[in-house]
C-alpha cells in the first residue's frame, strides 16, 4: 500500500520536476510580496443588518469584499441558537457554508508565482464535510472529518501557482446534508507569496529548515496543517510533499518551541503521514543526511520515534519528550542508486496532548541537510 502510494506520487513528482525545469517562473526574489489576510479575510466587516435574515446572508454581494452563492450564514462565535457551540479562533465572526454554498474573492497576484493560502476551517455537524478550495484551474478537496485540534478551527495551508495576474479564490462546500445549513465554518483567510527554494552544494535539500511556508495567522496558536497529496510544484511548504493520508503541521516559533529559526514541522499523524522530498543525486555516490528531532513544548509527552529513509539506508531515531522543547541531531549515511533519491520522514507512534486528548501531536522535525561525502 505504502509502496504503491510512494511510486504513484513519485511519478507525478518526476513529471512536475521536468515541467518546472522547462517553465521556470519569473524571478520573484527582489519583490516585496504581499502577505496577510485577504480583504475582510477574517469576516469582521459585517453584512448590513438589512442583508441578514437571522444569520443567513441575503444577496450575492452583501458580504463585504466577498461574493457568495447559496446558503451562507454569518456567524458570531460562541453558543448558537439550537444548542451548538461554534469556536471562532480568529476574531469574532465567521461564515458557514451550507449545502453546495460557496464564497469567493478575486485578488491580484503575480502570474507564475507560487502562493499559499492559509485558512481556518472546521466542520460543524456532519462527519464527512469536505471543503473544496479552488484558484483558477487548481482545485483541492480537504476532508474535514479528522479533528486535529479539539477547540475547533484547524488551520490549513494550500498552495497554488498563479495562472494569471488576477485569480478567483473560492471555498465551496460540495456536500449535501439533510440540514441545509450544515457545513464548514471558515473564519480567516490569508495569503502569502512563497519564494522559490533551491538546493545548494552544501545542502541538497530545498527548504530544509522549513523556514519558508504559509502565512502564520496572527493569533493562531494551532500551527498550520499541510494536507496530503499536494504536488511538488504547488506545495505550500516549498520543496516538500506530504504523502499518505493525513497532514503534517507547520509550526512557528511564536507559539511553539522550534529547534532552529522561526519554523519547523510537527509530525502529528503517526505512520499515516510522511513528509518527503526528491533530491537530485549522483548514482553510486554517498551522502550524509543530518536532521533534528525534538518536541514543541506543547504538552506532547512520551517516547517518540522518527523514521527516516534515504537511498539504501534507513534510521529510527528515538526521542524521549518531556515537553520541554528539547531536541537532538540524528544522522544517516546513504548511497544513491539513481539520479533521484527520495527522502522520507514519519513518526512511528501516535501521540495526543497530555491535557487535551483530542489534539494530535508528535515529534518535531527541523534542519534537514544532505551533503555529498568526499
Ligand atoms: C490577538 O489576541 C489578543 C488577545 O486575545 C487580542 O487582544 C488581539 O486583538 C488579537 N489580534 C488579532 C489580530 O486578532
Ligand atoms: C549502501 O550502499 C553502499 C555502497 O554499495 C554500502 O557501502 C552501504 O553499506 C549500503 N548501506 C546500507 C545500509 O545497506
Amino acid at each position: 500500500m505504502m509502496a504503491a502510494l510512494f511510486s504513484v506520487s513519485f511519478g507525478l513528482l518526476l513529471a512536475s520536476l521536468l515541467f518546472s525545469s522547462t517553465t521556470s517562473a519569473a524571478p520573484t526574489r527582489n519583490a516585496t510580496p504581499f502577505e496577510g489576510l485577504l480583504p475582510n479575510g477574517n469576516f469582521e466587516q459585517s453584512p448590513k443588518s438589512s442583508n441578514l435574515k437571522k444569520t443567513v446572508i441575503v444577496g450575492k454581494y452583501s458580504l463585504p469584499r466577498w461574493e457568495i452563492n447559496g446558503l451562507v450564514e454569518y456567524i458570531s462565535g460562541g453558543p448558537q441558537p439550537g444548542g451548538m457551540y461554534f469556536a471562532v479562533a480568529h476574531g469574532v465572526h465567521a461564515v458557514r457554508l451550507g449545502n453546495e454554498a460557496l464564497i469567493s474573492q478575486t485578488i491580484p497576484v503575480k502570474k507564475g508565482a507560487l502562493y499559499a493560502l492559509t485558512f481556518s476551517a472546521s466542520r460543524t455537524c456532519a462527519q464527512d464535510e469536505v471543503l473544496r478550495v479552488s484558484v483558477g484551474l487548481q482545485t483541492g478537496d480537504l476532508p474535514l472529518q479528522t479533528l486535529y485540534s479539539s477547540n475547533g478551527g484547524d488551520t490549513y495551508g494550500w498552495g497554488f501557482v498563479a495562472d494569471s495576474d488576477v485569480v478567483k479564490v473560492t471555498f465551496h462546500n460540495t456536500g449535501v446534508q439533510e440540514d441545509p445549513t450544515c457545513g464548514p465554518l471558515i473564519d480567516a483567510v490569508a495569503i502569502k507569496q512563497l519564494q522559490e527554494q533551491l538546493p545548494t552544494r552544501a545542502n541538497l535539500v530545498r527548504n530544509g529548515g522549513f523556514e519558508e511556508g504559509p502565512h502564520r495567522l496572527f493569533n493562531s496558536s494551532h500551527g498550520i496543517l499541510i494536507p496530503p497529496k499536494q504536488l511538488d510544484t504547488t506545495s505550500p511548504l516549498p520543496g516538500w510533499i506530504v504523502e499518505s493520508l493525513k497532514a503534517v503541521k507547520f509550526i512557528g516559533s511564536k507559539h511553539f518551541k522550534v529547534p532552529y529559526g522561526l519554523a519547523a514541522i510537527e509530525l502529528v499523524a503517526g505512520r499515516e503521514s510522511a513528509i518527503a522530498q526528491v533530491l537530485r543525486t549522483a548514482t553510486g555516490k554517498s551522502y550524509s543526511l543530518t536532521f533534528v528531532v525534538g518536541d514543541a513544548q506543547n504538552g506532547c509527552h512520551g517516547s517518540m520515534m522518527v523514521e527516516a529513509f534515504a537511498g539504501n539506508a534507513t534510521v529510527k531515531v528515538p526521542f524521549e519528550s518531556k515537553s520541554l522543547g528539547g531536541f537532538k541531531t540524528a544522522s544517516l549515511k546513504f548511497t544513491a542508486s539513481s539520479a533521484r533519491t527520495r527522502l522520507t520522514f514519519f513518526s512511528s507512534f501516535y501521540h495526543t496532548r497530555i491535557h487535551d486528548y483530542g489534539s494530535l501531536c508528535g515529534p518535531v522535525l527541523d534542519q534537514v541537510k544532505v551533503s555529498p561525502l568526499p
